[in-house]
């Protein structure tokens, strides 16, 4: 007999997308795995997350033993155990609803998962932001965009002279932006191109990861040293997308995913959320949101 349960809510962090796009999603949800059998079992739960199983009750239609189900069952089980991904609670965001918005109450944590779901305080300044010692597009000048926090700078420099050793020239274009910055940059898109198509590409103050300190829009000699699509499928785009994980940072809003992250493909735009996150993230070929999804809070 086949069962299908679909209960709660998904945990996506998903404003912009409405059900139907959420229902076409979850076929390619890739934490939920297949079992031996070619049925869908969902690893982990989470919060308010949806529990999706739909597994063939072998033992019911007498087509197995009860022993063997069992050890399948075992089997199945220790899969799932070393599936488990653990975070420290101190990771996740602490939330306060404020007008109807959800703002970061620990805006400082290394993982703060910024989105059109989740925004920062307009007062939050990084407290640590320092200039990483890299090639950037705009050359010497000391501008607020050239700034990132400590750890992440650091972790670009690295990221930068691995690169270079591997025959990859990159420019650093944009890093650290205050909410004031952001602002004008909404209000700028939105005067080019309308409310909604801007939503797609530009945050709203408040919404976007770049005030965090802890991002880097990346771009090459080859691209103008601009921000475009075609960087993605450029040499040091592909190096960044591939490598970029061994130095913490993660290609934030992948192609494909944009239902999931609220904004269209940017394969100039780096997170840097430590090695050990970016690293799960780029393996499984996660999005920020997924892995908030998946990982168990301890
Ligand atoms: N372009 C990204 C989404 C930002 O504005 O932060
Ligand atoms: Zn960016």
């Amino acid at each position: 007999m086949k069962k299908l349960l679909l209960l709660g809510m998904m945990g996506f962090v998903l404003v912009a997308s409405g059900c139907t796009r959420l229902d076409a999603f979850t076929g390619k949800i890739p934490f939920l795995k297949e079992d031996n059998n070619g049925q869908k079992i969902q690893q982990e739960q989470n919060n308010g997350q949806a529990v999706v199983e739909e597994k063939e009750d072998l033992t019911e239609a007498g087509n197995e033993n009860e022993t063997t189900s069992s050890l399948n069952d075992q089997q199945q089980q220790d899969e799932n155990n070393e599936d488990i991904l653990t975070l420290d609670g101190i990771y996740f965001n602490e939330i306060k609803e404020m007008n109807g918005h959800n703002i970061i109450q620990n805006p400082e944590n290394t993982l703060a998962l910024v989105n059109k779901q989740y925004g920062l305080p307009s007062t939050f300044l990084p407290k640590d932001l320092t200039r990483p010692n890299v090639s950037f597009s705009f050359g010497n000048q000391k501008i607020e965009k050239s700034y990132l926090r400590q750890e992440a700078a650091v972790a670009l420099e690295k990221m930068f002279l691995n690169a270079k050793s591997a025959g990859i020239e990159l420019f650093a274009v944009s890093g650290y932006r205050s909410y004031a910055y952001q602002d004008q940059l909404f209000k700028a898109e939105v005067q080019k191109v309308g409310e909604k198509k801007a939503l797609e590409a530009v945050a709203y103050p408040g919404q976007s990861e770049h005030q965090t300190g802890l991002s880097m829009d990346i771009s090459s000699r080859n691209e103008g040293l601009l921000l475009t699509e075609k960087f993605g499928t450029s040499k040091e785009g592909m190096w960044l997308a591939e490598n970029a994980h061994q130095f913490g940072f993660i290609l934030r809003y992948p192609e494909g995913k944009e239902a999931i992250t609220g904004y269209q493909y940017e394969p100039w735009h780096f997170r840097y959320v430590g090695v050990q996150a970016a690293t799960i993230i780029y393996e499984k070929n996660w999005t920020l949101e997924e892995y908030f999804n998946t990982v168990k809070k301890i």
